[in-house]
């Protein structure tokens, strides 16, 4: 092996193992039951189920934080997707939204679903049975047709 890529294996190996000191936040806030969507909206159980395969990693304080997630640099892209995740949807906070947002929130929810853009490809390939159906997708609208 020339020396150049020894010592590049080298620096490679000393890298990796320095990001390992980096480590994200992976936290799960409490729940409050009363913030909870399943608390102010009546969510049958279909959906609800789909909301735990499917959603509540990263839009809730729910998340089940997989083992991988603790390897850099795997760590930070899944603690980055859970962040921007609850920023944007939180079902464990759905009673801080107001009411506007929520319509808005639900709109956006069937649409992400039936355009196939949630939950996403990554997160399907590393969780068996996450991608929704056509008919998981069906359940998520009609109940939010009939929510409004
Ligand atoms: C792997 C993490 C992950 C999973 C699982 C996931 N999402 Fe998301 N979701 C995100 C991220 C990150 C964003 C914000 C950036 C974007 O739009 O891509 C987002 C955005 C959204 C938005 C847009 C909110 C807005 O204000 O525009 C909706 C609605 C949504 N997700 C619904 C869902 C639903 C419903 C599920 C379950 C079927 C789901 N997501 C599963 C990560 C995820």
């Amino acid at each position: 092996m020339p020396q150049w890529l020894r010592r590049a294996l080298l620096a490679l190996i000393v890298l990796l193992i320095a990001m390992q000191f980096i480590r994200p936040a992976r936290t799960n806030p409490p729940i409050i039951p009363g913030q909870e969507i399943t608390a102010n909206l009546s969510v049958p159980p279909a959906v609800e189920s789909i909301f735990e395969r499917s959603c509540n990693d990263c839009h809730s304080y729910r998340t089940v934080w997989p083992r991988y997630s603790e390897v850099a640099p795997v760590s930070w892209l899944v603690a980055f997707d859970v962040s921007r995740g609850r920023k944007d949807l939180n079902l464990s906070a759905w009673a801080a939204y107001s009411s506007t947002k929520q319509a808005d929130l639900l709109k956006k929810m069937c649409e992400e679903v039936t355009e196939g853009e949630m939950p996403g490809t990554a997160y399907e390939l590393m969780h068996a049975g996450a991608k929704l159906s056509g008919g998981d997708v069906k359940q998520v609208c009609d109940w939010i047709q009939s929510a409004k």
